[in-house]
Protein backbone atom coordinates (compact mmCIF):
# COMPACT_ATOMS: atom_id res chain seq x y z
CA UNK A 1 0.00 0.00 0.00
CA UNK A 2 1.90 3.19 -0.94
CA UNK A 3 0.79 6.99 -0.43
CA UNK A 4 2.17 9.77 -2.98
CA UNK A 5 1.98 12.85 -1.09
CA UNK A 6 3.01 16.10 -3.08
CA UNK A 7 3.44 19.70 -0.89
CA UNK A 8 2.41 22.47 -1.90
CA UNK A 9 3.51 24.93 0.31
CA UNK A 10 6.77 23.64 2.32
CA UNK A 11 6.62 27.52 4.34
CA UNK A 12 7.63 27.80 7.90
CA UNK A 13 4.22 27.29 9.95
CA UNK A 14 2.42 26.02 6.71
CA UNK A 15 -1.15 25.03 7.72
CA UNK A 16 -1.82 23.36 4.60
CA UNK A 17 1.81 20.91 5.58
CA UNK A 18 0.72 20.45 9.22
CA UNK A 19 -2.51 18.74 8.00
CA UNK A 20 -0.94 16.74 5.49
CA UNK A 21 1.40 15.87 7.96
CA UNK A 22 -1.45 14.38 10.15
CA UNK A 23 -3.23 12.59 7.12
CA UNK A 24 0.04 11.14 6.53
CA UNK A 25 1.09 9.97 9.92
CA UNK A 26 -2.51 8.05 10.13
CA UNK A 27 -1.89 6.73 6.56
CA UNK A 28 1.30 5.45 7.91
CA UNK A 29 0.12 4.14 10.88
CA UNK A 30 -2.09 1.71 8.87
CA UNK A 31 0.46 0.54 7.56
CA UNK A 32 1.08 2.49 4.58
CA UNK A 33 4.82 3.19 3.30
CA UNK A 34 5.04 7.32 2.01
CA UNK A 35 6.94 9.13 -1.08
CA UNK A 36 6.86 12.69 -0.20
CA UNK A 37 7.42 15.15 -3.14
CA UNK A 38 8.00 19.05 -2.28
CA UNK A 39 7.08 21.26 -4.61
CA UNK A 40 9.49 23.58 -3.74
CA UNK A 41 12.30 21.23 -3.55
CA UNK A 42 11.11 19.60 -7.24
CA UNK A 43 13.13 20.64 -10.11
CA UNK A 44 9.84 21.30 -12.02
CA UNK A 45 8.89 22.27 -15.94
CA UNK A 46 6.06 24.16 -17.02
CA UNK A 47 4.06 22.04 -20.20
CA UNK A 48 5.53 23.46 -23.17
CA UNK A 49 2.40 21.36 -25.18
CA UNK A 50 4.87 19.61 -27.64
CA UNK A 51 2.37 16.66 -27.87
CA UNK A 52 4.66 13.83 -27.61
CA UNK A 53 2.92 12.07 -24.95
CA UNK A 54 -0.29 12.07 -27.05
CA UNK A 55 1.47 10.88 -30.15
CA UNK A 56 3.96 8.48 -28.71
CA UNK A 57 1.22 7.22 -25.33
CA UNK A 58 4.32 7.91 -22.96
CA UNK A 59 4.27 9.87 -19.89
CA UNK A 60 6.59 13.14 -20.08
CA UNK A 61 9.76 13.84 -22.38
CA UNK A 62 10.75 16.71 -19.99
CA UNK A 63 13.48 16.24 -18.21
CA UNK A 64 13.14 16.86 -14.56
CA UNK A 65 11.76 15.60 -11.26
CA UNK A 66 8.11 14.35 -12.64
CA UNK A 67 9.94 11.49 -14.10
CA UNK A 68 10.06 10.43 -10.43
CA UNK A 69 6.92 11.63 -9.42
CA UNK A 70 5.14 9.44 -12.51
CA UNK A 71 6.99 6.54 -11.52
CA UNK A 72 5.37 6.98 -8.07
CA UNK A 73 2.14 7.86 -9.28
CA UNK A 74 1.96 4.70 -11.74
CA UNK A 75 2.96 2.47 -8.88
CA UNK A 76 0.87 4.32 -6.32
CA UNK A 77 -2.75 3.38 -4.37
CA UNK A 78 -3.21 6.86 -3.10
CA UNK A 79 -2.02 10.34 -4.04
CA UNK A 80 -2.31 13.39 -2.02
CA UNK A 81 -2.07 17.03 -3.00
CA UNK A 82 -1.98 20.66 -1.00
CA UNK A 83 -2.30 23.76 -2.18
CA UNK A 84 -1.84 27.30 -0.57
CA UNK A 85 -4.39 29.83 -2.04
CA UNK A 86 -2.84 32.39 -3.74
CA UNK A 87 -4.66 35.37 -5.37
CA UNK A 88 -7.74 32.60 -5.17
CA UNK A 89 -6.54 29.67 -7.05
CA UNK A 90 -4.34 27.22 -5.66
CA UNK A 91 -0.76 28.41 -6.13
CA UNK A 92 0.73 28.42 -9.63
CA UNK A 93 3.46 26.05 -8.52
CA UNK A 94 0.71 23.42 -8.28
CA UNK A 95 -0.91 24.69 -11.30
CA UNK A 96 2.43 23.85 -13.48
CA UNK A 97 2.47 20.18 -11.75
CA UNK A 98 -1.59 19.35 -12.39
CA UNK A 99 -0.94 20.71 -15.93
CA UNK A 100 1.85 18.06 -16.26
CA UNK A 101 -0.54 15.37 -16.07
CA UNK A 102 -1.73 16.14 -19.30
CA UNK A 103 0.51 13.11 -20.72
CA UNK A 104 -1.36 10.60 -19.00
CA UNK A 105 -4.47 11.06 -21.41
CA UNK A 106 -3.93 9.21 -24.45
CA UNK A 107 -4.47 10.84 -28.14
CA UNK A 108 -7.97 8.55 -28.17
CA UNK A 109 -8.88 9.82 -24.42
CA UNK A 110 -8.36 6.54 -23.02
CA UNK A 111 -6.28 7.43 -19.46
CA UNK A 112 -2.77 6.08 -19.04
CA UNK A 113 -3.11 5.47 -14.79
CA UNK A 114 -4.21 2.59 -13.47
CA UNK A 115 -8.31 3.62 -12.27
CA UNK A 116 -9.13 3.89 -8.72
CA UNK A 117 -6.27 5.42 -7.21
CA UNK A 118 -7.40 7.55 -4.01
CA UNK A 119 -7.24 11.11 -3.89
CA UNK A 120 -7.03 13.79 -1.26
CA UNK A 121 -6.42 17.17 -0.98
CA UNK A 122 -5.72 19.92 1.34
CA UNK A 123 -6.27 23.55 0.40
CA UNK A 124 -5.03 26.95 2.97
CA UNK A 125 -6.57 29.98 2.23
CA UNK A 126 -5.97 32.83 4.48
CA UNK A 127 -10.17 33.83 3.81
CA UNK A 128 -12.30 31.94 6.33
CA UNK A 129 -13.06 28.07 6.66
CA UNK A 130 -16.94 28.58 4.97
CA UNK A 131 -15.83 31.17 2.25
CA UNK A 132 -17.59 29.97 -0.71
CA UNK A 133 -15.65 32.03 -3.55
CA UNK A 134 -12.98 29.51 -3.71
CA UNK A 135 -15.04 26.06 -3.58
CA UNK A 136 -15.33 25.95 -7.29
CA UNK A 137 -11.44 27.07 -7.90
CA UNK A 138 -10.67 23.91 -5.70
CA UNK A 139 -13.50 21.40 -7.68
CA UNK A 140 -11.86 22.59 -11.13
CA UNK A 141 -8.23 22.05 -9.76
CA UNK A 142 -9.49 18.22 -8.44
CA UNK A 143 -11.25 17.43 -11.62
CA UNK A 144 -7.83 16.85 -13.53
CA UNK A 145 -6.91 14.09 -11.45
CA UNK A 146 -10.52 12.53 -11.21
CA UNK A 147 -10.96 13.12 -15.16
CA UNK A 148 -7.78 10.48 -14.73
CA UNK A 149 -9.73 8.01 -12.72
CA UNK A 150 -9.14 9.06 -9.73
CA UNK A 151 -11.19 8.48 -6.71
CA UNK A 152 -11.95 11.51 -4.17
CA UNK A 153 -11.97 10.01 -0.64
CA UNK A 154 -11.45 13.63 0.81
CA UNK A 155 -10.95 17.15 0.75
CA UNK A 156 -10.04 19.43 3.39
CA UNK A 157 -9.92 23.10 3.26
CA UNK A 158 -8.23 25.45 5.70
CA UNK A 159 -8.88 28.54 6.13
CA UNK A 160 -7.56 31.68 8.11
CA UNK A 161 -9.74 31.13 11.21
CA UNK A 162 -9.41 27.38 10.88
CA UNK A 163 -8.44 25.29 14.36
CA UNK A 164 -5.90 22.88 13.37
CA UNK A 165 -5.20 21.95 17.18
CA UNK A 166 -4.44 18.47 17.88
CA UNK A 167 -8.38 17.48 18.52
CA UNK A 168 -10.23 19.94 16.01
CA UNK A 169 -12.40 19.14 13.49
CA UNK A 170 -9.87 19.69 10.97
CA UNK A 171 -7.32 17.16 12.33
CA UNK A 172 -10.04 14.63 13.16
CA UNK A 173 -11.49 15.10 9.26
CA UNK A 174 -7.60 14.27 8.04
CA UNK A 175 -7.07 11.61 10.94
CA UNK A 176 -9.87 9.73 8.91
CA UNK A 177 -8.96 10.27 5.32
CA UNK A 178 -5.19 9.27 6.49
CA UNK A 179 -6.97 6.37 7.61
CA UNK A 180 -8.80 6.05 4.01
CA UNK A 181 -5.76 6.99 2.13
CA UNK A 182 -3.51 4.21 4.22
CA UNK A 183 -6.34 1.28 4.30
CA UNK A 184 -5.68 -1.57 1.70
C1 LIG B 1 1.10 35.55 -2.77
C2 LIG B 1 -0.03 35.22 -1.84
C3 LIG B 1 -1.33 35.37 -2.27
C4 LIG B 1 -2.39 35.02 -1.45
N1 LIG B 1 -3.65 35.17 -1.92
C5 LIG B 1 -4.70 34.77 -1.15
C6 LIG B 1 -6.03 34.89 -1.63
O1 LIG B 1 -6.29 35.34 -2.74
N2 LIG B 1 -7.03 34.46 -0.82
C7 LIG B 1 -6.80 33.94 0.42
O2 LIG B 1 -7.75 33.56 1.10
N3 LIG B 1 -5.54 33.83 0.91
C8 LIG B 1 -4.49 34.23 0.15
N4 LIG B 1 -3.21 34.12 0.64
C9 LIG B 1 -3.00 33.55 1.99
C10 LIG B 1 -2.60 32.07 1.94
O3 LIG B 1 -3.50 31.31 1.18
C11 LIG B 1 -2.53 31.52 3.36
O4 LIG B 1 -1.46 32.14 4.05
C12 LIG B 1 -2.37 30.01 3.43
O5 LIG B 1 -2.33 29.61 4.79
C13 LIG B 1 -1.12 29.54 2.72
O6 LIG B 1 -0.97 28.14 2.80
P1 LIG B 1 0.16 27.48 3.74
O7 LIG B 1 -0.13 27.94 5.15
O8 LIG B 1 0.02 26.03 3.58
O9 LIG B 1 1.49 27.99 3.26
C14 LIG B 1 -2.14 34.50 -0.15
C15 LIG B 1 -0.80 34.39 0.28
C16 LIG B 1 0.23 34.73 -0.55
C17 LIG B 1 1.66 34.58 -0.04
Amino acid sequence: MKLVAVLGSSREGSKSKAVAQRIIDSAKAKGAQVEIYEIDKMNLKGCVGCGSCRKNGTDCVLNDDMKDYFKSLHSCDSLLITAPNYYSMPAGQMITFMNRHYCLTNADRTQRLRPGIRLAAVFAQGAPQDYPKYVPHYDWYLSTFTGKGMELVGSITVGGDSDISENGEIMTKAEEIGCALGSI
